[in-house]
């Protein structure tokens, strides 16, 4: 199932919210072409897409974090957070390379999960830094 952007998903921050909602659109091409066995295509034209925006947002995200209070501890673990699924995407790309058989359903919904989860806490987290601001949870 595809993610649905809705308010739930904002940071309220403009230019973050418009590039996530250009990851949402590049993880639902991805998991649409996995989930109707459009492999080839998920992994030869979509995944690296989608791998390449992924750098450019948190390339975003992280020039921010200078904004941020002094003696915050949020930027070393939303860069930490950032790495690991950067990580995880290369990972995912050297074994389509390498032929390795996907588990489609579980990979989709690890894409789908970390997004949402990861814009929900962690960005909101920042906008609200940004902004001088405790996060308030939704
Ligand atoms: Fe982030």
């Amino acid at each position: 199932m595809a993610i649905i952007w809705s308010a739930a998903l904002e940071t309220g921050h403009r230019q973050i919210d418009l590039q996530h909602q250009e990851l949402v659109v590049l993880i639902n091409e991805l998991t649409d072409a996995l989930e109707a066995g459009r492999e080839f295509e998920a992994l030869d034209d979509v995944l690296p897409r989608l791998s390449s925006y992924v750098l450019f947002h948190f390339g975003t995200e992280e020039m921010l974090m200078p904004g941020l209070p002094a003696g915050n501890t949020h930027a070393a673990a939303h860069c930490q957070a950032h790495r690991n699924f950067t990580d995880r995407v290369k990972a995912l790309q050297e074994s389509a390379a390498a032929g390795e058989k996907l588990e489609v359903g579980p990979l989709a919904d690890f894409l789908k999960n970390w997004l949402t989860n990861h814009i929900m806490n962690t960005d909101r987290e920042l906008v609200a830094l940004l902004a001088h601001q405790s996060p308030t949870p939704r």
